[in-house]
């Protein structure tokens, strides 16, 4: 089975830096799949090509996707909205737009983002998905969907059977045991083959919302594997202005709440580093610094 890893944590932390550093070093080991499920992804400008439509090659063994509403959407119809009409109508005088107004429903397309993910990795065809997430609410959100979307449709497996009579010559209980699989196994590539990395900067705010969001994958059942404190200021440039010194000090304060915090969970940390985002350079000494030895 392919595994999932995760970057999650506040907005401009360095999660897209660490996916992306984390796919080359992938890569490097095997055929990987980096996708983009935070809106304003920021893939199509580091691979300097549109990746909002569908999956391209970006590298050597090396294949990204930016997962849009527009993409998830189209991929939903393609994928769903025959069973859906075929059933609604079957006891609802409704024509083929109630698909639009169904792909209006709150938490579709988080629900949808996390099938094409599941997709992805039964087509067996990658070693390894390394998932650059939304910031931090709508990750949560997206995993909260899932479990209400399970009991809705153990809540819809119950209303069938009240309803069995208006249904004329279709076998919704077929579609909604077939979704109700999907569900689980959503879930379960969630708990078993997915792991996240949570990643902050030395400071409150971040480090804060980084132990909440693991709180949270631990309930959900999601492993954390350690957190990232990413833009740590070397102490070597931070001696000679009181200014830098007073950055410095806070900073090693939030950088020891967090090596308390996560206990026994590593705390990898990458210094704030010169340069801008891109591939050769930056990223490849991002990559060295997490994934060492290589
Ligand atoms: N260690 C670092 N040193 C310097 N700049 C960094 C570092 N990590 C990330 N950045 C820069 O910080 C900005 C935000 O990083 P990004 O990975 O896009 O965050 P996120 O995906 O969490 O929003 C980007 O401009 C990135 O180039
Ligand atoms: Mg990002």
């Amino acid at each position: 089975m392919t595994n999932i890893i995760m970057f999650t944590g506040k907005g401009g932390v360095g999660k897209t830096t660490m996916s992306v550093a984390t796919a080359l070093h992938h890569a490097g080991i095997g055929k990987t799949l980096l996708i983009s499920t935070d809106p304003s992804g920021s893939l199509s400008e580091i691979f300097a090509r549109p990746l909002s439509s569908k999956v391209h090659t970006v590298a050597v063994n090396l294949d990204a996707v930016e997962l849009s509403r527009k993409l998830v959407l189209d991929l939903w119809r393609e994928k769903f909205a025959d069973d859906i009409y075929t059933v609604l109508s079957s006891f609802l005088p409704v024509g083929r737009e109630i698909i639009d107004y169904l792909e209006g429903a709150p938490g579709i397309e988080d629900e949808f983002m996390l099938d094409y993910l599941l997709t992805m990795a039964e087509s067996g065809e990658y070693r390894a998905i390394i998932w650059d997430t939304a910031p931090t609410v709508t990750t949560l959100n997206l995993l909260f969907v899932q479990q209400m979307f399970y009991s809705h449709l153990t809540q819809a497996h119950k209303l069938y059977f009240k309803m069995k009579k208006v249904f004329n010559n279709v076998d919704p209980l077929a579609l909604i045991n077939r979704w109700r699989s999907l569900t689980e196994r959503i879930i379960d590539l969630l708990r078993t083959d997915t792991c996240a990395w949570v990643v902050a900067n030395p400071e409150h705010l971040a480090v804060e919302q980084a132990f909440n969001i693991a709180d949270s994958f631990d309930g959900f059942g999601i492993e954390v594997q350690g957190f990232i404190l990413n833009k740590v200021l070397p102490a070597e440039f931070c001696q000679d202005h009181p200014f830098w010194q007073a950055k410095y000090t806070a900073q090693q304060k939030c950088r020891e709440k967090m090596q308390q915090r996560a206990d026994t969970r590593p705390v990898k940390e990458i210094p704030e580093l010169i340069g801008s985002i891109q591939i050769e350079g930056f990223l490849r000494e991002v990559a060295g610094l997490l994934h060492p030895g290589r």
